[in-house]
């Protein structure tokens, strides 16, 4: 298994390019199920969870083919590939598929909305919490589709197709509202989502929806209309930068100090991560090419922030901002709300010498001086980079085990700080 060697206390200073966001291409190539069209992407990260939906996809019955190289491409832009579900030949999503990622049960909606049924196995539990799959459910019955659970799948049939209805969702969930606008853009009649969450990707799945012949109003509000329509047609699009991957190195610079540019970053993705960093003592500017990210000298300062969903500070950079902290000069308070059980990271960054205090849903960091590299596991993906991110920061040599979990959302993630002046390599199995 792959394990990844830091040698802290290099600043970073340089370019990064940002990719395409992770959690657009998953809904993304998902929607190329709704059509017997191509559905071209471009810009997509070279992820291991491209590479697993990818398959899940092929399961169904989805061709798609990788577009090569173009002249004065580099290997590392984002690929472009080309989904075509002329025909769906399999209803079913396996467990031994859907279980390896979460976002896969999602497909659920594309196929009750074209074939009239579906059988996807039910995702189960994760490392960040329980994560049940009931708002996406409550959406899709309310769409008309008939559900039962055997199983262990979720079992749906709407055998005359889907009608539209109006969804209010008890709680802001991403994975339900990519669901309910998926399947209400191919159901008869019309369909009001409320609640809806406001995200990023909500919209950049809404405006492909759109080009691909969906009619949608209101997506990035908390209100979406949706006007169902008989087919929907293929469509190209470009997958929206990664603010998560934006937000992680924009951390990773304030922690080092250093000056780096992520080129190809939007600001406007996330307005609220970056003015937490920016209290933290970085400094942040808008350029033609992206963000630029300095800290040169001055102390981290403390920060109080609670996680929220968009436009809020977001859940997925929660780990990354504590081991930010883990080296303020001062006590910072971080609470998470979104998930109960995100903190698996806290055992992990306190390998390093960091004091952390867990009080109920939140984090209480006391800032030390300095951290002293170690072996470590990475446990989740965003769980995972913290540690990369402490251990940029820390004296001497850090393992990070477990790399798999960086896999699956960070596109060359040791190339990209390596060549920013950090001290970082793969070591593969053997090594
Ligand atoms: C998406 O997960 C993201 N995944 C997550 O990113 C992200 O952390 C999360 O949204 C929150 O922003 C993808 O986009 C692929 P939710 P999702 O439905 O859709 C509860 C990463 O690291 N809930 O918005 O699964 C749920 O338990 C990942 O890239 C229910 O109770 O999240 C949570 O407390 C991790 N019932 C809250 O709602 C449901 O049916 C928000 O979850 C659905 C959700």
């Amino acid at each position: 298994m792959d394990r990844i060697r830091i040698v802290g206390g290099e600043r970073l200073n340089g370019v990064i390019p940002i990719s395409g966001a992770k959690n657009a291409a998953l809904p993304l190539m998902i929607a190329s199920l709704l059509t017997d069209g191509t559905l071209t992407l471009e810009n997509l990260p070279r992820l291991a969870d491209v590479q697993a939906l990818m398959r899940i996809l092929g399961n169904h019955g989805v061709d798609y083919s990788i577009e090569g190289k173009r002249f004065g491409q580099s290997g590392e832009q984002g690929r472009t590939i080309h989904f075509s579900a002329r025909q769906i030949v399999d209803t079913t999503a396996p467990y031994e598929l859907v279980s390896k990622m979460r976002a896969s049960f999602w497909v659920i909606a594309p196929l009750v909305a074209r074939m009239g049924e579906a059988k996807v196995s039910l995702p189960g539990g994760c490392a960040i919490g329980t994560r049940p799959v009931d708002f996406l459910l409550m959406a899709m019955e309310r769409l008309g589709a008939k559900i039962d659970i055997d199983g262990g799948y979720a079992v749906a049939k709407a055998k005359n197709g889907l009608r539209g209805a109006e969804i209010a969702f008890p709680k802001v969930t991403v994975g339900g509202t990519h669901v309910a606008l998926m399947a209400a853009s191919l159901a008869h009649g019309s369909s009001v989502l409320h609640n809806a969450a406001r995200e990023p990707e909500i919209v950049d799945v809404a405006d492909c929806l759109v080009k691909m012949g969906a009619k949608i109003k209101g997506a990035g509000t908390s209100t979406i209309e949706i006007t169902g329509v008989p087919r929907l047609s293929g469509a190209r699009h470009a997958v929206l930068p990664d603010r998560i991957e934006t937000g992680t190195y924009a951390m990773a610079v304030a922690m080092t100090g250093g000056d780096v540019t992520l080129q190809g970053a939007r600001a406007d993705l996330l307005q609220s991560a970056l003015d937490t960093i920016v209290q933290t003592g970085a400094q942040i500017t808008e350029t033609n090419e992206g963000v630029r990210v300095y800290r040169n000298g001055g102390a981290i300062q403390p920060v109080d922030v609670t996680t929220e969903p968009f436009p809020g500070f977001p859940t997925d950079l929660q780990a990354q901002l504590m081991a930010l902290t883990t080296m303020a000069e001062g006590v910072s308070r971080i609470t998470e709300t979104i998930f109960e059980n995100r903190f698996m990271h806290v055992q992990e960054l306190a390998r390093f010498g960091a004091h952390i205090r867990l009080d109920g849903d939140s984090a209480i960091v006391e800032g030390v001086k300095r951290l002293k590299g170690a072996p470590v596991m990475a446990t989740d993906l965003r769980a995972s980079v913290s540690l990369v991110i402490a251990a940029l920061a820390a004296e001497g040599e850090t393992i990070v085990n477990r790399v798999y979990h960086l896999d699956r959302g960070f596109e060359h993630l040791e190339n990209k700080l390596s060549r920013c002046g950090a001290r970082i390599e793969r070591l593969s199995v053997g090594d």
